[in-house]
């Protein structure tokens, strides 16, 4: 697919209590990325909407997330930064897209099975349609490059069998109108490891998680120095003292966890940590990774407060974001509409 310049995108869903799993996860992969490509990143208010939301934590959240991308180090001038929903053509696309994938292939979505639970028919249809919304998303910018959890990778190739049977199903046109063999790439996922997934302060084999009713599983990327502190000291922890290399992590979930945190924030391994704190206990290896995650979130806690009490600011970067994020959609999306057969 070098045909295609590359070129980043990716979502984040507004539905508030970002924490250290969507820095480390996430947010993080999306500041590095920012030196190799042109990235386009995304708050994905349209596909926070398949589930109830109310509309004052919606409006918030979109903020939130928003503050995040900047606090982090995603720079809105040199690349993108909007809000899905002030760029009517994903909800254009993903109508299209809806004609193009197969009933089949949606219904082996196993996140619709799990978010649908055992009630099914009350679900909305666009819980049901959300891949197709997310294929959209990164299509209306021809992106090549999709930086996701796990838990997106069966998306993702639903987005590349969408974009291979558009490609397939128009050729002709598509050849026609001047744009080769192809007019969609087909989007590679970039897909951050299981090496940097954080787990529940409390539980060790949890994910750490938005929704886990103690704050105290979770470090928010909102929270202060002195929480963030708190919150490592009371993380759980087992009795032993932590091993000198990895094989001794078997076994021990909260270890392992906290060991793993320290190595995404060193921006090392955990072989590492381990070389340095084998044989260490807990209080004196917590008292370390609370200076560096104090060090290293502290400031991006202090920015997301700052930047989320101005939110006229915040505003107008997805605004301008938007402007500059529509001009490339809009070009993409009348080419579209001219493969299909529409007259615009
Ligand atoms: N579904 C993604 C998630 O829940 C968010 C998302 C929406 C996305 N559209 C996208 C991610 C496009 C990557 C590309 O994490």
């Amino acid at each position: 697919m070098s045909l295609f310049p590359q070129r980043v995108f990716s979502g984040v869903q507004p539905t508030g209590n970002l924490h250290l799993g969507n820095y480390l996860g996430a947010i993080s992969r999306f500041v590095a990325l920012q030196q190799t490509h042109d990235c386009i990143y995304c708050v994905v208010d349209l596909h926070a909407i398949t589930v109830p939301q109310k509309p004052s934590e919606l409006v918030a959240n979109i903020r939130e997330v928003t503050a995040a991308f900047i606090a982090c180090g995603v720079d809105p001038k040199s690349h993108i930064i909007f809000n899905q929903s002030q760029v009517a053509e994903h909800a254009e696309l993903a109508w299209i897209f809806n004609c193009v994938a197969r009933m089949g292939w949606l219904n082996r979505m196993t996140q619709f099975k799990e978010k649908a639970g055992k009630d099914r028919e009350n679900a909305s249809v666009g819980l049901y349609a959300y891949p197709t919304l997310m294929a959209a998303d990164i299509l209306v910018y021809r992106a090549t490059h999709v930086p996701v959890g796990e838990d997106q990778k069966q998306h993702l190739e639903l987005a590349r069998d969408i974009a291979q049977k558009f490609n397939n199903d128009f050729s002709e046109s598509i050849a026609t109108a001047g744009y080769g063999e192809a007019f969609f790439p087909l989007p590679e996922p970039l897909i951050q490891g299981p090496a940097t997934r954080v787990m529940s302060l409390r539980d060790g084999s949890k994910k750490m998680s938005k929704s886990d009713p103690s704050d105290n599983s979770r470090i928010n990327l909102s929270d202060d120095a002195d929480t963030i502190a708190q919150k490592v000291r009371r993380a759980k922890t087992d009795p032993d003292v932590l091993p000198s290399e990895t094989p001794g992590l078997a076994g021990r979930p909260e270890a392992d966890n906290l060991v793993g945190i320290y190595a995404a924030l060193a921006e090392g391994s955990k072989a590492d940590v381990l070389r340095e704190f084998g044989g260490a206990n807990f209080s004196s290896f917590k008292g370390a990774l609370v200076d560096l995650a104090v060090a290293k979130l502290g400031p991006i806690g202090a920015d997301m407060r700052r930047l989320q009490a101005d939110p006229g600011y915040i505003d107008t970067v997805l605004r301008e974001g938007s402007v500059r994020a529509r001009a490339i959609a809009a070009q993409n999306m009348k080419a579209v509409k001219e493969v299909i057969g529409f007259i615009s």
